[in-house]
């Protein structure tokens, strides 16, 4: 694959990702400053993962802000494949997730698509992703939701609730479109190709439990777009808003380009990881430095490859720290050296605070659960 080539799909994201070029690809809108007005007119504030551009793209937000201003309150509706531990990279959507259900004070779902995880991976069995179902529930719960307008959903374990609808959704998605949208192939096995419905289902939900139609925005990386997509398509027929979406970009792996992967441990800081991996896994980090500190004085790195800025600026970095940042990097003022010192210094009191609540997640479990 050359550097000018990328690809995105819920399953895989490679090579160098140019973002215009997937929002024209999927067809969704870039978030202009009006919406971002719009936003702050009600929130108060614009969280500084909307100002900086992570989260960047959407599909009816503007029409949700409308609805939300009339009064008729939106759900949110997020989720996560338990394939693994949680990393860093896992807990930028949520935590700007958590900021939405604050400003506009609205009810969470939140999937745990624990059968999708066990139907794609080639070895895992359901004990296993069972377990990291439990795990990853701690995390999530550590993020701060409301445990009174959150409510996290298992699919094999919630699947009475979910199966109902995903039926009428499925009956109305024919192979040909799934396999046009997911790239689906001859040999996937059956259990993905009848899977999309049951990710489907939660954009209707709020609906049924509130017993009229009800708004739903999506916080997600842009890779789970193709999911909406088709359920947009079907969403007016069956008499339900279509659901709206609010995307992220994806965080860089450390090591690698593309998103950071639980598969590849080195690459990511687990929110489990003691103050001595995450020193190591930053210092042997890849940044987008020079061979030598002589080229890097002379030519000057680059930040927009490098997984530490990324991760300064969207986890500590005020928006003006950061900029200076990226100027100083460019022009060789600073060293890699530096720039790791300053994410190791604000990663580990971070993650010990969220080991913490972590912790105490653990009595809380039961009120995040549906009945
Ligand atoms: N398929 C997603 C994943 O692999 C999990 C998921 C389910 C999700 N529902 C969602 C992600 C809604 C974002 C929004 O991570």
């Amino acid at each position: 694959m050359s550097s000018e080539e990328f690809t995105v799909t819920p399953w895989s994201v490679e090579g160098d990702i140019d973002y215009d070029k997937l929002m024209q690809k999927f067809g969704t809108e870039k978030i202009s400053p009006e919406l971002e007005a719009r936003i702050e007119k009600i929130t108060g504030e614009v969280h500084p993962m909307l100002k900086l551009g992570y989260f960047f793209s959407h599909r009816d937000l503007d029409k949700i802000l409308t609805e939300y201003e009339k009064g008729n309150k939106f759900y949110l509706y997020t989720g996560r494949g338990p394939s693994g531990k949680i990393h860093m990279g896992h807990l930028l959507p949520w935590i700007f997730t958590k900021y939405l259900q604050e400003k506009f004070d609205v009810n969470l779902i939140f999937q745990l698509t624990d059968d999708e995880k066990f139907l794609y991976s080639d070895g895992k069995t359901m004990d296993d992703v069972s377990k990291f179902t439990q795990e990853n529930i701690l995390d999530i719960i550590a993020i701060g939701f409301d445990p009174k307008k959150t409510k996290i959903l298992i699919d094999t374990k919630d699947i009475k609730r979910i199966y109902p609808i995903s039926l009428e959704i499925a009956k109305r998605i024919t192979y040909s479109t799934v396999k046009a949208v997911f790239g689906f192939e001859n040999s996937t096995n059956i259990g993905m190709i009848g899977f999309p419905p049951i990710q489907a289902a939660p954009c209707f939900l709020p609906s049924i439990i509130e017993g009229r139609p009800t708004p739903v925005l999506i916080p997600a990386a842009i890779d789970q777009d193709p999911y909406w997509r088709v359920t947009r398509d079907i969403a007016e027929k069956m008499g339900y808003p279509k659901p709206a979406q609010i995307h992220s970009k994806f965080l860089p792996g450390l090591g690698m380009q593309g998103k950071m992967s639980s598969s590849i441990p080195e690459t990511a800081i687990f929110t489990t990881d003691d103050d001595k991996t995450i020193d190591k896994k930053i210092s042997s980090t890849f940044t987008g430095g020079q061979p030598t500190v002589e080229l890097q004085r002379k030519l000057g790195a680059n930040f927009s490859i490098c997984p530490v800025f990324w991760y300064l600026r969207y986890f500590f970095d005020t928006e003006k720290e950061s900029d200076e940042r990226a100027r100083k990097c460019k022009s060789g003022q600073l060293l890699c050296g530096e720039c790791k010192g300053n994410l190791k210094d604000a990663t580990k009191p971070f993650l010990t605070e969220f080991k913490k609540q972590r912790e105490k997640a653990k009595d809380q479990v039961d009120k995040f659960m549906f009945d």
